[in-house]
């Protein structure tokens, strides 16, 4: 980290589940949804500046624009028009993109969730935790959720969040084909948008097996809609739950991300050594969940 910089880690967030239970007038679609975070993550770095500026650099810097779009660059200027007073007049950004773009594992939203809370951590004073939620809600739906980066049940459109106390030690594989979806043209897809609500989650939840029981009674509503864009989201669903301890295989958010759940590590490992090698052209990665 170079001298004066501060950093802050942007979790890769999965939906272990999502329901979509209905649809507003504007448009968007009512989600409920169990929300994790990995400890795999885009790094982002900040030191005060005249202006706000964004280098990016790591292995999917390619696929990103580094114009005032960017989502780290929007949230600074948002934090910044809310708080003029605690905020630098300009940050120096850098970002190291490990994670894949466009990939349903929160990326821009993890990115522009960790630049509001290292402003937040450069303020001189404290930042009402109620105000950085809403300003996050209105940078995207998957902000507020990665804001926080801890076990929670999101509802309305990802703005409404109930943390989980507890949550069972767990381990997942990542596998993104490297095909980008558009989250938005998933929605579009879908044939059902007034699903049942997540049952009630078991409390207190701290063994596996409370878990794999309550998740074997949900689903990702995004799913069939995203597998009609990418037949190969299907065959990878397919492979990792094949994998010795793999509890579910699911693919998170909007795609095309997959998700391999695992109660022991070395198994999580060991699955993603073998998926490395039967498709060398996939993006993989293994990690332990963060807790709560
Ligand atoms: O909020 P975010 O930028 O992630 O959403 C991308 C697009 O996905 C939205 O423009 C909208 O078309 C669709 N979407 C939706 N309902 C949600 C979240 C996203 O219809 N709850």
């Amino acid at each position: 980290m170079s001298a004066g910089a501060l950093s802050q880690a942007a979790p890769a967030k999965i939906n272990l589940a999502l329901h979509v239970t209905g649809r507003r007038a504007d448009g968007y679609h009512e989600l409920e949804s169990l929300v994790v975070f990995a400890d795999l993550a885009d790094e982002l770095e900040a030191v005060p500046a005249d202006t706000d500026s964004l280098a990016v650099s790591g292995p999917f810097a390619a696929m990103l624009g580094s114009g005032s779009s960017n989502l780290a660059l929007r949230a600074a200027a948002a934090f910044r028009a809310r708080w003029p007073e605690l905020a630098p007049s300009g940050l120096a950004l850098r970002l190291t993109k490990n994670l894949p773009v466009a990939a349903g594992i929160g990326g821009g939203s993890a990115d522009a969730a960790a630049t509001l809370r290292l402003m937040a951590g450069m303020a001189a004073e404290p930042v009402p935790v109620a105000e950085l939620a809403d300003l996050a809600a209105g940078l995207g739906s998957d902000v507020p959720a990665c804001l926080l980066s801890r076990p929670l049940i999101a509802r309305g459109v990802g703005e409404i969040l109930s943390p989980l106390p507890e949550f069972p030690q767990l381990h997942i594989v990542l596998v993104n084909p490297q095909i980008p979806v558009v989250t938005a043209e998933v929605f579009r897809r879908l044939r059902r948008r007034d699903n049942a609500p997540l049952p009630a989650l078991p409390a207190p939840l701290t063994r596996p097996a409370q878990l794999g029981l309550w998740l074997a009674e949900t689903r990702n509503d995004l799913e069939p809609a995203a597998v009609e864009l990418v037949p190969g989201i299907g065959t990878l669903i397919g492979t990792l739950s094949g994998f010795a301890g793999c509890m579910l295989a699911r693919m998170s958010g909007s795609g095309a991300t997959v998700f391999g759940l695992f109660g022991s590590g070395a198994q999580a490992h060991d699955a993603a050594h073998e998926i490395r090698r039967l498709h060398p052209d996939y993006w993989v990665g293994a990690a332990p969940l963060l807790g709560p």
